[in-house]
C-alpha cells in the first residue's frame, strides 16, 4: 500500500535501496501531489458510464506504480510548489501510459496487468480499443487547459511515438534476427518518448530555460530506457506476484528484447530452437539457456550504462532542479523487481 492509499503506488514496483532512500527523503514531499492526481484521475475515469467506465475505472484502480507523473514533480525547478499546470501535465503522462496499456494488453493478447485481469481478457478488444481511446483523448483534452501549445504538443509527438515503436514491435514480430539498434529504437519509441516528455513538462511548466527542458529530456530518454530493459528482464525472470504481470508475454508473442538478443550472440544453440513451435517446453528452455548464457547480466549492464548517461544529463541541471530524488529514481529504475 502506498502514501497515497492506492494499491500498488507510486514507485512500490521500483525495489532496492535507491528506493527506500527516496521514500524516507522525499516521499513525504511528493505523496500530497501524487494523491492529488489520484483524484483527478478517477474524476475522468468515472465518466463515460457503461462498459467504458467500469474499463477505464479499473485500469485506474488496479494501481500502478505512477512513474511518470512523479517525474513531472520532480522535474520542477527547485523551490518551486507545483500548481494547476503541473497537476493536469501530470494527470495527462499518466493518462496517455494507461491508455498505451491498454492498447498494448490487446496486441500483446496479455491476461494480466497490475495484478488483474486486462481489459481485454474481462471485456474484448471492442471495449479496449474505446477505453484506450478515452484515456487518450482525456489526456489531450485535461492538458490543453494549460494553454501551452508547446506541453500539447510534446505530448502529441509522444503518442505518434508510442504508436510507431508499437507498430515496429508487431512488424518485428517473430525475426529473431533483431539487432541491438533496431531494438533500441523501438525502445526509444515505445518508452523513453513519454519518461522523457513527462520530465520536458515539469521543467517547462516551472519556467525553466530550454537548456534544461532538453537536458531533462535527455534524462528521461535514458532512464526510460533502463527502465524497458529492466521490464525485459521481468519478462524472463520475473515473479508475477510481484510483477501483476504473467512472464514469458514476450517470447509467446515472438518480440525479441534485448536479453534473447545478447543471450543469443553468446549461445548459438538458441536460434535453431526459435525456429518453429513454441510450445511451453521450448519456451522454458528458451528461458533456461538466455539465463545460463548471461543474457539477463549482460543486459542489465546495458541498462546501468544508461543510468550512468542519465545521471550525465543530470549534472547540467545543477543548481536549477534538486538532482538527488531524481538520481535515486534513475538507480531504482534499474534494481526493480515490479
Ligand atoms: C509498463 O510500465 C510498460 C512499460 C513501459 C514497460 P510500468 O511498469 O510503469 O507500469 P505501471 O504503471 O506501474 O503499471
Ligand atoms: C511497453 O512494452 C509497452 C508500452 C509502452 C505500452 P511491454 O509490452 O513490454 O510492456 P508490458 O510488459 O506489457 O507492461
Ligand atoms: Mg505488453
Ligand atoms: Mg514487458
Amino acid at each position: 500500500m502506498s502514501a497515497s492509499g492506492q494499491k500498488a503506488g507510486a514507485t512500490d514496483g521500483v525495489k532496492g535501496s535507491a528506493l527506500d532512500l527516496f521514500r524516507s527523503r522525499y516521499l513525504h514531499r511528493f505523496a500530497p501531489y501524487l494523491a492529488e492526481c489520484e483524484r483527478r484521475m478517477a474524476g475522468i475515469t468515472g465518466q463515460p458510464g457503461g462498459s467504458l467506465e467500469s474499463s477505464s475505472t479499473m485500469t485506474l484502480a488496479a494501481g500502478g506504480k505512477r512513474l511518470r507523473p512523479l517525474l513531472v514533480f520532480l522535474s520542477a525547478r527547485k523551490g518551486y510548489e507545483p500548481g494547476e499546470d503541473h497537476y493536469v501535465a501530470a494527470v495527462a503522462v499518466e493518462m496517455v501510459h494507461m491508455a498505451t496499456l491498454v492498447h498494448d494488453d490487446v496486441l500483446d493478447g496479455a491476461e494480466l496487468r497490475r495484478g488483474e485481469p486486462t481489459v481485454v481478457s474481462r471485456y474484448g478488444p471492442g471495449v479496449s480499443i474505446a477505453a484506450g481511446d478515452y484515456l487518450f483523448s482525456s489526456a489531450f483534452d485535461v492538458l490543453s487547459a494549460t494553454g501551452s501549445a508547446r506541453s500539447v504538443s510534446l505530448l502529441a509527438s509522444t503518442s505518434l511515438d508510442l504508436s510507431r515503436g508499437e507498430l515496429m514491435q508487431m512488424a518485428a514480430a517473430g525475426d529473431f534476427s533483431l539487432t541491438r539498434q533496431d531494438y533500441e529504437e523501438r525502445c526509444r519509441l515505445k518508452t523513453s518518448s513519454l519518461f522523457a516528455t513527462s520530465c520536458r513538462l515539469g521543467a517547462l511548466l516551472s519556467g525553466c530555460g530550454d537548456e534544461v527542458v532538453e537536458a531533462m529530456g535527455r534524462f528521461g530518454s535514458c532512464i526510460g530506457l533502463a527502465f524497458q530493459i529492466s521490464d525485459d528482464i521481468l519478462d524472463f525472470s520475473g515473479d508475477g506476484e510481484l510483477t501483476g504481470k504473467l512472464s514469458g508475454v514476450d517470447l509467446r508473442d515472438g518480440t525479441v528484447t534485448l536479453p534473447l538478443i545478447l543471450a543469443m550472440e553468446q549461445d548459438r544453440g538458441l536460434a535453431p530452437l526459435l525456429a518453429g513451435d513454441l510450445d511451453e517446453a521450448r519456451i522454458t528452455e528458451i528461458c533456461r539457456r538466455v539465463r545460463l548464457s548471461g543474457g539477463l547480466e549482460s543486459a542489465r549492464r546495458q541498462a546501468e550504462g544508461y543510468v550512468e548517461q542519465a545521471a550525465r544529463a543530470l549534472s547540467l541541471v545543477e543548481g536549477v532542479i534538486d538532482t538527488e530524488p531524481l538520481e535515486l529514481i534513475a538507480a531504482a529504475t534499474v534494481d526493480r523487481s515490479t
